[in-house]
């Protein structure tokens, strides 16, 4: 079938402003996006500039919006948009060129909430044990990829780029709730900063949008539980404004 695309291109070396651009590539209905942003690149205009790795939902490279919606191109069948299929930059990110936005910022946050388990004591002879119902609750944070989708769709982070974002609340509340880990003050000390989790107003955006079908707003909540029950926002209630 014959698929038409308008695309978002952006060169900011070159460019004053974004310009539309419109494409018609052939495809099978059971391609993904992917399939047709590479049939543009391979074969009309090798200046289309994306990401992507590895083409199977995993390395969470191509997130970019999608008929207004911010999906993975490699995890989204053409059958299933309507013509012509709208390709843009994840939104609240500065764009580097057409789909690849810059992610410096995203990552410098998911780094601030320590995304790795912090023990206190020395490494034990053998694994660190842990019951199947103790991994079980924080078995859906796990599955995060890291691709940005939740929190460039967070009218929140677009209000206040400052904002921590769901994504880095997502990678903190995997290891709040893990029972072998002794970080969780330090963690919780960042989310209630003035830019941590009271920055969410439980929109949704974060939850519809992951590729992953991670509960993003549920996993906010309880970690904004835990903050309500620490001490530490205890000592600053006036952080949450
Ligand atoms: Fe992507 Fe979901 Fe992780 Fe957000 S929580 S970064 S949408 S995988
Ligand atoms: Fe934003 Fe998700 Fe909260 S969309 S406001 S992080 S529920
Ligand atoms: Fe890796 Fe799509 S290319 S998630």
């Amino acid at each position: 079938m014959q698929v038409h695309l308008k695309i978002k291109r952006f060169n900011p070396e070159q460019d004053a402003q974004p310009q539309w651009r419109a494409y018609t590539v052939t495809v099978e209905p059971t391609d993904r996006v992917l399939d047709a942003l590479h049939a543009v690149k391979w074969y009309q205009d090798g200046s289309l500039t994306f990401r992507r790795s590895c083409a199977h939902g995993i390395c969470g490279s191509d997130a970019m919006l999608i008929n207004g919606r911010n999906r993975l191109a490699c995890k989204v069948l053409i059958r299933d948009f309507q013509q012509p299929i709208v390709i843009e930059p994840m939104r609240g990110f500065s764009v580097l060129k057409d789909l690849v936005v810059d992610m410096t910022g995203f990552f410098e946050k998911y780094k601030a909430v320590k995304p790795y388990l912090i023990t206190g004591d020395q490494p034990p002879p053998t694994e660190r044990l842990q019951s199947p119902a103790q991994r079980e609750r924080y078995e859906d944070t796990t599955k995060c990829i890291l691709c940005g989708a939740c929190t460039t769709s967070c009218p929140s982070f677009w209000a206040n780029s400052a904002y921590v974002g769901p994504a880095a609340i997502v990678q903190a509340h995997r290891f709040l709730f893990d029972s072998r880990d002794e970080g969780r003050a330090e963690r919780l000390a960042t989310l209630n900063a003035a830019s941590g989790v009271w920055r969410c107003r439980t929109i949704f955006n974060c939850t519809e949008a992951c590729p992953r079908g991670i509960q993003v707003t549920k996993a906010i909540g309880e970690v904004k539980q835990l903050l309500l029950r620490s001490s530490i926002h205890r000592q600053r209630p006036s952080a949450s404004a």
